[in-house]
């Protein structure tokens, strides 16, 4: 409850566009976005969505689009915006075991924030078992070495040892790049972009 006091606090009172992780060019993650083949069709699910405008694009496809946050007042910001007919917004905290099949899984500076041990295997198992086969992940997090805070809370930094660690054997890293985002205050962050196939 507290986390989703927070993050309620911050969607409530302050503008999108200066929040620290506001995209205006989205570009970067479109990018890895139009790698997906036939994501047309696919089931995604976008855990931690906030605001973001990929929320938007996802949701003119055919396939399902699962649009989480713990903050109701992101999802209501969203639900105002989205008229997608094939959108579920899904409130729930993710450090929580879940399932939600789907063929593509994004996040964009969310697992970051999972600091407790358990708490983040909690979100790498609920992965694992959403995930079909075949089934892709993207990852967008600040990379080893950037910024420890984000939203005034402490972060937990990644790299490609540290996602192969909790993915396991039964996916395949298809790519991956250090990206310098730079934010709507023009404070650059390194985040570790990483595109990875569930092979088994
Ligand atoms: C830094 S913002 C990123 C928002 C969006 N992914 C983007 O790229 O613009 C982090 C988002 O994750 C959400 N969030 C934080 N902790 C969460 C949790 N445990 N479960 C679900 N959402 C969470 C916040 O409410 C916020 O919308």
């Amino acid at each position: 409850m507290e986390k989703q006091k927070h993050w309620d606090k911050i969607f409530n009172t302050q503008c999108e566009e200066i929040l620290g992780w506001f995209e205006k060019d989205f570009s970067q993650t479109l990018k890895y976005l139009q790698k997906i083949e036939k994501l047309e069709n696919k089931d995604v699910f976008v855990s931690g969505v906030g605001t973001s405008k990929i929320a938007d694009i996802l949701a003119l496809r055919e396939g399902k689009t699962v649009l989480n946050d713990i903050s109701l007042e992101a999802l209501n910001i969203l639900k105002k915006r989205i008229k997608g007919k094939n959108v579920e917004f899904f409130q729930f905290d993710i450090s929580k075991p879940f399932k939600k099949e789907c063929d593509v899984w994004i996040d964009r500076a969310v697992l970051h924030f999972l600091i407790e041990e358990d708490e983040i295997k909690n979100y790498f198992e609920s992965l694992k078992q959403s995930l079909r086969k075949d089934g892709l992940i993207l990852f967008a997090q600040y990379k080893k070495g950037t910024a420890e805070k984000c939203a005034s809370l402490p972060l937990k930094q990644y790299d490609i040892e540290e996602f192969n660690f909790y993915l396991g054997k039964a996916f395949k890293l298809l790519e991956s790049e250090t990206f310098e985002f730079t934010m709507p205050s023009l404070d650059k962050r390194e985040f570790i972009y990483a595109l990875y196939k569930k092979i088994d």
